[in-house]
This record gives C-alpha cells, structure tokens and sequence, in this order.
C-alpha cells in the first residue's frame, strides 16, 4: 500500500537518543500543569523549516533531490535556556549559533534554486517541550546540554497514526571536509594578517 500522501513535512534536526535522553531529564525537572502535552522521548527536534501539511509526492521528490545539495558543516549546539512562551509553549533554547541561521538559509536557497519555495518566516531555534504549558515553571538551575549537529533530516510528521509519529523520511549528513565561505564583503582573518606587508 502506498504510504498516505500528501504529508506533512518539515526539516529538522532531531537529536541522538543520549541528548535526548538529556533533554528528557531536564523537561522532568519542570514543574508542570496537569493540561500541559509534553513532547514524548524520542520527539525532541529543532525545526529548520515548516513545509505544511500537504506537501506532494512529486514536490517531495525535488525537495530530497535539492536538499542533498546542500552543504552542511557539522554544528555543536548548547542547549542552555529553558523558556515559557506566551502562547502556552514551554521551550529549550540553543545558545546563539550563526552557523545554525546559516544552515537554515542554505537550505532556503537551495529549495529557491530547485524553485521550491517557503516563506523565510522569522527563526528563533528551539526544542519544543510541552504544549498547553501556560503555566509551566521551569528549573532554577539551567541545563548545559551538548549537541553534536552531524546532519539534519527531512521528517514525515504523521497525524495519522496513534500515537501521532515522526518519520525521518531521509537524513542529510554533514559535507566531509566542507567549510562555509566567509560572508562576502567581509575580510578574513589571513587578509588581517597580511594587510600591510606587502
Ligand atoms: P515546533 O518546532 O515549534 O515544535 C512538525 O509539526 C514541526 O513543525 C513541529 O515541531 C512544529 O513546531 C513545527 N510547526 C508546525 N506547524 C508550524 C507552523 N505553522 N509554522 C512553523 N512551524 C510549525
């Protein structure tokens, strides 16, 4: 049988089961309501981009095809800010890491090239912890948790299911080797050292 489509997609990176399993004991140190809906263990992600509900087979096709494109340095993250968000959404933040924004924009201008297009909505990384968690109170003590960024993810969010599964339906590995170009217009450390001598 084929599998349902469309589906409802986006990219991600979804953490091993050790950081996972960091993530886990942190939310637990969380006071929470009794409406909230944690995320369940496995779960944990940091959403790159949202591609909606309906996205379809042949769409999905060309979205693999231009991510595999996509050139990635490995990324070390620190999950460090837990944080309750207005609209009930109790978060983990990663410090900031351009690296992470720049990630996110090469995928953006990799589907652009594949003529595949989002909107380039405002991004604030986060893993999301619990929903309905209006008054959710978080630690005093903040975590420190390391993530080691290795590849990101294309996922199958599956409401279809019970309970509600997230399928990677292909990981992008980090590009052996590759490192990203220093912004243009902007001088590199070598130019500093050499400006003058000659
Ligand atoms: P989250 O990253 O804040 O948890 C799959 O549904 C993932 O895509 C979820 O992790 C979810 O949010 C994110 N997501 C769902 N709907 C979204 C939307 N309309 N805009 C942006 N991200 C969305």
């Amino acid at each position: 049988m084929l599998p349902p489509t469309p589906r409802r997609l986006f990219i991600g990176l979804l953490p091993g089961r050790e950081v996972q399993a960091r993530i886990a004991r942190h939310a637990a140190q969380w006071h929470w309501p009794l409406e909230a809906r944690r995320t369940r263990f496995g779960r944990y992600h940091l959403t790159l981009q949202f591609l909606g509900d309906e996205v379809r087979l042949a769409t999905e096709q060309r979205l693999r095809a231009a991510l595999r494109e996509v050139p990635m340095e490995p990324l070390q993250l620190v999950l460090a800010t837990p944080m309750r968000w207005k609209q009930g959404i109790a978060v983990l933040l990663p410090d900031a890491h351009d690296g992470l924004f720049a990630l996110r924009e090469r995928i953006a201008d990799g589907l652009a090239r594949a003529g595949l297009r989002w909107p380039r909505l405002p991004f604030t990384p986060h893993v999301t912890l619990a929903r309905y968690a209006y008054d959710a109170v978080p630690p005093h003590s903040a975590p420190s948790i390391d993530c080691h960024v290795g590849e990101f993810a294309l996922v199958w969010s599956r409401l279809d299911t019970r309970p509600a599964e997230y399928v990677v339906l292909e990981r992008f590995a980090a590009t052996p080797g590759w490192t990203p170009p220093p912004p243009a217009g902007r001088r590199s450390d070598q130019d500093d050292l050499f400006a003058g001598s000659a």
